[in-house]
């Protein structure tokens, strides 16, 4: 049991110290005070211990999804519906359910060809004798340009989604404008869409939602389509695109380890395992349905909490040297993609879209290294990864 009077009162978790260094924070925190608090942005409670975060995970009975935000929602601004992120039990089985075979194993690999001809697309624009920021040329339009085919939406649509992405997600809490206005397009986006595609419906992902049905017979509404695509789009791009961003960071960083996979590209699909676990971008929220307690410290009903998937993967308690980042780590059950009924439905998706970006990354930039005098900035806290990766080639 924690203890309560040990409580640490004032992370911050869109400051500095947390946003580019999280992993540091998580360590020190689950040796002083394994489930930290927060009396900023409407405050909540941050576990860093596998056991803590899988703890609330898997309690659906007092943990809701109502609001995954890590920002706080101001009272009297409606929350977002998005199934099924923001589903519990047991309508959520219902609405995953829906969403299932649209990323299975199957019907992602039929997207890898796709995903690779994205890839080298973007690999042919870079001008390899400047400086390349390969999360900006390249990381941040490979995830946008799949998913949106997925859903059906125009290519030059693009730069929109991924806008509103970084407005949604990487915005800081006192931006509230810039987030409800992310969202609010978003939305009517989506609206204009989906009534099109009622008149001329086509073979794509929108069109096969409004042809679903619930279990009970019952179409989706337009609501429930209009928050599944806002959550696919938003879901799929800035997490992807944080992950790339990282690995290439990593690589670039990491001579050992570039030269390695560039001699053993086979063995890129287990260091993209690696990664995910060492550079986890996703933290979620929960909020206490009634008066609980985490580890001995007292929740009451209304309480945010965060879960922070990164700091069970830095957990010594599951996994051996957790900060050392071992491309060919065997043991690697780690927990990037979520832990729980809302584990990430688009995990095989995610995984296809790294080892390709990686892939094509190295045959055509073997060798690479982080630019002189370059000040990786990372970005976060619900989706974090480093916002620039300024690389020289050769
Ligand atoms: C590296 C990339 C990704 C990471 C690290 C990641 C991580 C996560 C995590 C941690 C969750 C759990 C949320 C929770 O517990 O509240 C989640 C859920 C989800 N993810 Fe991902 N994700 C990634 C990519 C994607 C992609 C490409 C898609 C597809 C569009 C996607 C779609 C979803 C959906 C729909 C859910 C909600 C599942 C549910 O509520 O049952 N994700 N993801």
């Amino acid at each position: 049991m924690g203890d309560p009077s040990n409580v640490e009162r004032d992370i911050d978790l869109f400051g500095d110290e947390y946003v580019q260094g999280a992993p540091e924070v998580w360590k020190r925190l689950r040796s002083e005070c394994p489930v930290a608090h927060t009396s900023r942005d409407g405050g909540g409670w941050l576990p860093t211990t596998y056991t803590d975060i899988s703890s609330v995970a898997y309690d659906t009975d007092h943990f809701s999804s109502r609001d995954v935000g890590v920002a706080a929602t101001p009272d009297g601004v409606g929350l977002l519906v998005a199934p099924p992120i923001t589903s519990d039990p047991p309508f959520h089985t219902d609405a995953r359910r829906i969403l299932l075979p649209y990323f299975s194993p199957k019907a992602v690999e039929e997207m890898r060809e796709v995903t690779r001809s994205i890839a080298v697309e973007l690999l042919d624009a870079i001008d390899p004798s400047d400086t390349v920021d390969a999360a900006e040329e390249y990381a941040r339009y490979l995830p946008v340009r799949v998913i949106g085919s997925m859903i059906g939406l125009p290519e030059e649509d693009c730069e929109l989604f991924t806008q509103w992405a970084v407005d949604i997600l990487q915005s800081h809490p006192d931006e509230f404008d810039r987030r409800t206005g992310g969202t609010k397009e978003i939305l009517e986006y989506f609206a204009t869409t989906i009534a099109d595609r009622r008149r001329a419906p086509r073979d794509d992902l929108i069109s096969k939602l409004q042809a679903a049905t619930l279990p009970n017979g019952d179409p989706l509404t337009d609501k429930h389509v209009l928050g599944s695509c806002f959550l696919l789009l938003v879901a799929g791009i800035d997490t992807t695109w944080s992950s790339i961003a990282s690995n290439l960071l990593h690589l670039a960083t990491h001579g050992d380890d570039r030269r390695r996979l560039v001699a053993e590209p086979e063995l890129i699909p287990t260091a993209v395992e690696e990664f995910l676990r060492a550079y986890s971008p996703v933290t979620m929220a929960r909020v206490a349905d009634e008066d609980t307690e985490i580890a001995g410290c007292p929740v009451m009903a209304g309480d945010k909490v965060f879960l922070p998937f990164g700091a069970s993967n830095r957990d010594p308690e599951m996994f051996q040297d957790p900060d050392e980042i071992v491309i060919d780590r065997q043991e690697n059950r780690h927990f990037a993609f979520g832990i729980g009924i809302h584990r990430c439905l688009g995990s095989n998706l995610a995984r296809m879209e790294l080892v390709v970006a990686m892939e094509e990354w190295l045959k055509r930039f073997p060798d690479f290294s982080l630019a002189e005098d370059s000040d990786v900035q990372w970005g976060g806290t619900q989706v974090r990864g480093p916002r620039s990766v300024p690389i020289r080639v050769g």
